[in-house]
């Protein structure tokens, strides 16, 4: 059996099936069962129950409690207040249901699988072609990782596309001058054998469009060039063509440096940018103006909407195509959804994208549904993210005012973390090797945690001091919780403890179980909604359990018994094991000794 039924899963179909024969009325009657602080569980569910049979409360809440059978299970169960239920599980329950997670074959912890599993495409991680990646970038990779990760864990079907910006007017001005200054993008130390680095290839293209822009805004005759360049790439002429592939090429040498630097792999198959679309556009305005759904306004073709209007009153609509004949970004998006809907059989389309795009995907998905393509089984769903603020509140720029680079923002991030790994690493023993390792993983981790720490919606500060932190929730806090667990582990030579569920728990131990008991439900909770700031609330608290339960209980002495001290390595390995999954869904990576 490989996923595991919760307690609360558990607790909840005792109470339930009390409640309807209490009731037998109401078929399905839910109890409301929530963690508690007064006791394991509490539900809050009879009073609304007993409002709408117009019963007494405690009446009812008393005849549930006497149908409720005192057992492996449930320790205790009684009335509280006005109505609640306090249910208090057994300790053997407890430890029996995490042995049964931590034996799971097919070794997922227990986690149970969607029962409906569709298919997603995923479109993230979308730089621009012969552009740098700013922190915009960093985000939609981050968190769409995290949610491609996650959603595969519980068993969807998960399509990632790379939506970079390679097509677009801009590209004949390129390519126009490349051709004229052909080796413009020749690397500068070409001869000593070693491949382009990303930073080599960003530099490069920086550089040549820096040139071509100058020589664009400062020369006319350039510029008639460029145009008719701009003609030419679009009418698919082949030299052209290879000079712009040039660019996307160089481009991506620089794109999977940044992806190896933030530890993520990107397949080259998933990257279908804009261009990709090219031979659907024409067909995606066909359909749109056939079905009525786009029509004709001032040469270009335009949907309208209701709700969508400008300053001064008037609709402002979707551009289809212009009145020039060019198509932009609507169309490849419309495009892009038909591909994805029918040839790659999505049910549903995610768009990991800055939240300033919002009203460009709600006139695409409301144009998509106008159309038929998307509808009540196929659906399309922004994951809107904010800006990144620097540490004054503001979108975060330079000193001098420029968008910040991801690399070097990056590289301080692990600068930093170095520095914290270095200080503990003689105690730790760990060679100039590892702390060089660790000090990327605990870097990256601390940019990737702060950006999925917080729901995405939301602006965030990004803090390098509080990132790097080593108290407080941050990832370098779990970390070092894990790396804390599997010192323990190898202390105690690392066999795969074995869990005693005949023994009583303390307190905290009950929590931490209890805590990670949740783990399988608050996953397809994560995955329903695509929160992953959910999970990383998740590890934190187990984290903050563990601390507390070291504090109470000794696991390693001499004092305890032998089957006290093997329940209790039980119990950190399996935490370990569950901050080492959760962390890795989050594309964080947990060293072992830190
Ligand atoms: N390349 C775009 C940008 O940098 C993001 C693309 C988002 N995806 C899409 N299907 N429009 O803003």
């Amino acid at each position: 059996m490989a996923s595991v039924t919760s307690l609360t899963a558990h607790v909840h179909q005792r109470l339930s099936a009390a409640l309807t024969a209490a009731l037998p009325e109401t078929a399905d009657a839910d109890p409301l069962l929530r963690r508690s602080d007064r006791a394991d569980f509490q539900a809050n569910g009879i009073l609304a129950l007993a409002k709408k049979a117009k019963a007494n409360p405690r009446d009812l809440a008393t005849q549930v409690v006497d149908r409720v059978v005192k057992d492996d299970l449930i320790e205790d169960i009684e009335v509280s207040g006005p109505g609640f239920l306090n249910v208090t599980v057994t300790d053997r329950a407890i430890t029996q249901t995490l042995a049964d997670r931590a034996t799971d074959p097919a070794d997922r912890l227990g986690v149970p699988l969607l029962d409906h599993p569709g298919t997603t495409v995923i479109d993230y991680a979308q730089p621009n072609v012969a552009k740098e990646m700013h922190v915009g970038h960093l985000r939609s990779a981050v968190i769409g990782d995290a949610v491609a990760q996650i959603l595969e864990f519980v068993g969807e079907t998960v399509v990632k596309r790379h939506h970079i910006g390679d097509w677009g007017t801009q590209f004949g001005m390129l390519i126009q001058y490349l051709d004229e200054h052909p080796h413009e993008l020749d690397r500068k130390s070409a001869g000593d054998g070693a491949a382009e680095t990303g930073e080599e290839a960003m530099s490069n293209l920086n550089r040549l469009y820096k040139a071509a822009r100058t020589l664009f805004d400062s020369d006319e005759e350039f510029k008639t060039r460029a145009r008719r360049r701009v003609v030419d790439l679009q009418a698919g002429d082949p030299a052209t063509l290879a000079t712009w592939q040039r660019f996307v090429d160089e481009s991506k040498v620089y794109f999977f440096s940044v992806f190896e630097k933030l530890d993520m792999e990107i397949q080259d198959a998933d990257i279908v940018g804009e261009s990709g679309y090219n031979d659907m556009l024409d067909e995606t305005c066909r359909l749109l103006e056939e079905s009525g759904v786009a029509v004709r306004s001032e040469g270009a073709l335009c949907v309208f909407f209701d709700d969508v209007k400008g300053p001064d009153g008037n609709p402002v609509p979707l551009i289809v195509r212009k009145s020039d004949g060019g198509y932009g970004y609507a169309a490849t998006d419309l495009s892009a959804i038909r591909n994805r809907v029918f040839d790659l059989k999505a049910d549903t389309l995610l768009y990991v994208v800055d939240a300033r795009q919002s009203l460009h995907f709600k006139m695409v998905f409301e144009t998509a549904r106008r159309a038929g393509w998307l509808n009540e089984r196929t659906k399309a769903q922004q994951l809107a993210f904010g800006t990144v603020l620097g540490k004054d509140g503001k979108p975060f720029k330079t000193r001098e005012g420029e968008t910040v680079r991801l690399v070097d923002l990056l590289d301080e991030a692990i600068d930093r973390a170095t520095a914290v790994v270095r200080e503990k690493a003689e105690k730790v023993g760990l060679s100039e090797e590892e702390i060089t390792e660790n000090g990327r993983f605990v870097g990256v981790g601390a940019v990737k945690y702060a950006d999925l720490s917080t729901s995405a919606v939301r602006d965030y500060k990004f803090d390098l001091d509080q990132m790097v932190s080593l108290n407080g929730d941050t990832s370098v806090y779990l970390q070092y919780a894990y790396a804390r667990i599997r010192s323990i582990l190898r202390k105690a030579g690392d066999a795969r403890p074995l869990a005693h569920p005949e023994l009583a728990l303390e307190p905290t131990e009950r929590a931490l179980g209890l805590h990670l008991d949740q783990f399988g439900e608050l996953l397809l909770d994560v995955a329903a909604g695509y929160e992953p700031h959910k999970l990383a609330a998740y590890l934190y608290q187990l984290a903050s359990h563990l601390t507390t339960f070291y504090d109470q209980c000794q696991v390693l002495s001499d004092a305890n018994p032998k089957e006290v001290v093997e329940n209790r390595l039980f119990l950190v390995d399996l935490t370990a094991r569950t901050l080492h999954q959760g962390m890795a869904l989050l594309g964080i990576r947990t060293p072992d000794r830190l």
